[in-house]
């Protein structure tokens, strides 16, 4: 058994559920977990590049430190690890993130369009609207810092011309939270198309925003306990 089986299970677990919902296809997407610090260092188990998910296994999931370098496995890391790492850095708060291609929600990050807050849940579980972060070319450190400032405290943002970013304080969480955005993309396109893409009204959104707030708080004095 090794010492980092049952993350690298844990990754391996996410990337069968996004496909298996559609929120992928192929290789496309990646997921990371933030692994116990060693020596200092920054740890991390993500998948490998462009392996495809109906072949990916377990042990596929490779440990890297945070300048890319291997600690275990025999796979090159995903293409995109400068963005995990990116966020993992400014998000001390952040333990896994998933990054997806989802349908709808790439619509609207071809669109450009931010998702406004439009369903409560949305404000819960992300904090707020869906930000677009500006395009920066794949797997580059540009793109690494322009998703960082889109997602800001959020859990999610849009990642231009490209898919979506999700994060959590635990890879359900961080997966939860791609499969909430690509349903409120759904719903934000057609109430569009209607014409009537309402807002959530500004005084239950600052209820809501304040709500999202204090539980991050509770989350990080409990994590600070001993
Ligand atoms: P990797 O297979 O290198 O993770 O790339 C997939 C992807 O979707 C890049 O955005």
């Amino acid at each position: 058994m090794g010492k980092w089986d049952q993350q690298k299970q844990a990754v391996w677990r996410a990337t069968q559920e996004m496909e298996r919902t559609g929120l992928v296809s192929g290789a496309s997407g990646n997921v990371s977990v933030r692994l116990a610090p060693e020596d200092g260092r920054m740890l991390l188990a993500v998948t490998p590049t462009q392996v495809p998910y109906t072949r990916l296994k377990p042990e596929d999931i490779v440990v890297i430190d945070s300048e890319g370098e291997p600690i275990e496995g025999e796979l090159l890391p995903s293409s995109e690890t400068l963005m995990h790492v990116g966020i993992y850095r400014a998000r001390p708060d952040v333990r896994a993130v998933v990054h997806t291609h989802s349908i709808y929600a790439s619509v609207c990050a071809v669109a450009g369009l931010e998702i406004p807050p439009v369903i409560d849940e949305m404000v819960f579980f992300i904090g707020g609207g869906v930000r677009v972060a500006e395009y920066g070319f794949p797997g580059t450190e540009d793109l690494a810092e322009k998703v960082v400032v889109a997602l800001g405290d959020r859990n999610a943002a849009l990642v231009r011309n490209h898919g979506v970013v999700g994060v959590g304080r635990s890879l359900e969480v961080a997966l939860e939270v791609c499969g909430l955005v690509e349903r409120v993309a759904q719903i934000f396109v057609y109430a569009s198309l209607l014409g009537r893409a309402n807002p959530i009204p500004q005084e239950a959104l600052a209820t809501e925003e304040e709500l999202f707030q204090m539980r991050r708080r509770a989350e990080s004095e409990e994590e600070s306990q001993p």
